[in-house]
């Protein structure tokens, strides 16, 4: 398949040019907006409806961390997308699709998913890929597989995605074993690179698992170059791209993928993603500074969930986690595995909110909650057995994560159908008292409620 560029990345390659007259001239005032939607959670919080939803009033949407670990649902007039690699805004047919250096890319995966989008009768217009982002390859998921399959035996999985995302991120950080996007254009040096790979990366993966088979360098890179003729125009310097739009008051949307708990640096180590999922991850995941993302959405659930492994204080492994897993239809996008599901814990949000700067919060699947007589939330973790030993902090660590006891408020229940609410009075008042104990726990405002899954679904506040 070859992709033709729309019209509109000549509006790209404007901006783009490496030509040192288009450079964007620094003296040049940044007159564009910028937002960052990201997961105060452990992933799955409904980034994807938020970002279809803010992409309406952007100019672009930007991948800057994680790869295809990511399911990102959205649902329009029924109809439910998920999204992995591709930015969620892609449904809005003016908006550029960007793929930061920070993102670890799969080629073959997002050219299916281009392709299962057109088939759907979504064109992916608009698309821009870093030249720096790094590419997961099939043996790094491979690698992925196997070392998850190792650390099960010992009771250490971390349960990932087997995406290949740890393995790419190991590999990026070990620079002579890694392959990036621009690589693609340069046919010569990607079969050398490839043929020294191959030898490498057959000996890695024989470590962990000697009967593995031989990495076949000229079938890789002849897959590879296949890919190329579809993505090569669409292969930019992003960085150059983001910035020139800014100097041209555009304005700016970071997708986060996973989410805060999982960050690498600021989640709950080593059960985490392999990326700086938070807000931390924009300037190094895309080359726009920090200090220019200026409004950042944290996105939460009425309640929480984790897939995977790892410590979950307010994991309600019972008729209550069931109900939740029940009515929230939780199972994952990207694996199908069912979602471990519990009460809310402000402690958890409230720090994620702090590392991420939110300026103000965006409350998922509160109907979901609906029928529940008492709703529990965690306002304060007691630290071992000392009932004296009470804290207002979370611990971004397994080990003393899984020493702390979740305390909770109760919290009255509401009933009834919510999903066709579309205003804040329309709710039933314990619900407004829920939204309300959140927004005064965490000092920040919601200012989008979702009450179901689709982009209509929603209330809109402030
Ligand atoms: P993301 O990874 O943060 O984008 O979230 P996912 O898409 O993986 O998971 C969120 C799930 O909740 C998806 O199935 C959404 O369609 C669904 N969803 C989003 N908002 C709501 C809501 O307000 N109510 C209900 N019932 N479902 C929602
Ligand atoms: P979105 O963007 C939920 C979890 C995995 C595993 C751990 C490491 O849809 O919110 P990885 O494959 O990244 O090495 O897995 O992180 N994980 C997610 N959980 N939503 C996600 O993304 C996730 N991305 C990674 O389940 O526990
Ligand atoms: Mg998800």
């Amino acid at each position: 398949m070859r992709l033709s560029p729309s019209p509109e990345t000549n509006f790209m390659s404007s901006l783009t040019s490496t030509t040192p007259q288009n450079a964007p001239s620094l003296s040049d005032p940044i007159t564009g907006n910028t937002t960052a939607v990201v997961g105060l959670q452990w992933g799955d919080e409904g980034k994807g409806k938020v970002i279809d939803l803010l992409a309406g009033s952007h100019d672009a949407v930007v991948r800057y961390n994680g790869g295809a670990n990511a399911g990102h649902s959205i649902v329009i007039d029924g109809q439910r997308f998920a999204l992995h690699l591709i930015p969620s805004g892609v449904f809005r047919p003016d908006t550029v699709s960007v793929i930061g250096n920070g993102v670890v890319l799969d080629p073959f995966k997002l050219i299916e998913e281009i392709e299962g989008l057109r088939e759907r009768g979504v064109e992916v217009k608009n698309l821009a890929i870093s030249s720096r982002a790094h590419l997961v390859l099939p043996y790094h998921k491979l690698e992925d597989a196997m070392l998850e399959d190792r650390l099960a035996a010992r009771g250490l999985s971390i349960g990932t995605t087997k995406r290949g995302i740890g393995p790419a991120y190991s590999d990026k950080a070990n620079r002579a074993t890694s392959l990036r996007v621009g690589d693609l254009l340069d046919t010569d040096y990607l079969r050398a690179k490839v043929a020294n790979l191959a030898e490498y990366k057959t000996d890695a993966l024989r470590s962990i698992d000697p009967s593995a088979e031989a990495i076949e360098p000229k079938r890789l890179t002849d897959a590879l170059l296949d890919a190329a003729e579809t993505l090569t125009p669409f292969i930019e310097d992003t960085a150059y791209l983001l910035h020139g739009m800014l100097r041209k008051g555009k304005s700016l949307l970071f997708e986060g993928a996973n989410a805060t708990l999982l960050d690498v640096d600021h989640g709950t180590y080593p059960f985490v993603t392999s990326s700086n999922c938070s807000v931390l991850g924009i300037p190094a995941g895309t080359g726009v500074p920090g200090a220019e993302v200026k409004q950042v959405v944290g996105v939460l659930k009425a309640y929480s969930t984790r897939v995977g492994g790892g410590p979950f204080p307010t994991e309600q492994d019972n008729e209550v986690g069931d109900q939740i897993r029940r009515q929230g239809n939780e199972y994952g996008t990207t694996t199908g595995r069912p979602r471990r599901c519990g009460w809310l814990d402000l402690v958890a949000v409230r720090y994620a909110a702090m590392v991420n700067g939110c300026t103000s919060l965006s409350l998922m699947l509160l109907d979901v909650l609906s029928g529940i007589e008492e709703l529990q939330v965690c306002t304060r973790y007691q630290i071992g057995d000392d009932p004296e030993a009470i804290t207002g902090r979370f611990f971004p660590d397994a080990n003393r994560l899984a020493g702390i006891s979740p305390l909770y408020e109760s919290l009255p229940g509401f009933h009834g159908d919510v999903t066709k609410a579309r205003s804040f009075d329309e709710l039933p008042a314990p619900a407004r008292q829920y939204i309300e104990f959140i927004e005064d726990f965490v000092g920040l405002p919601i200012s989008i409620i979702s009450v179901g899954p689709d982009r209509s679904q929603t209330i809109r506040r402030g």
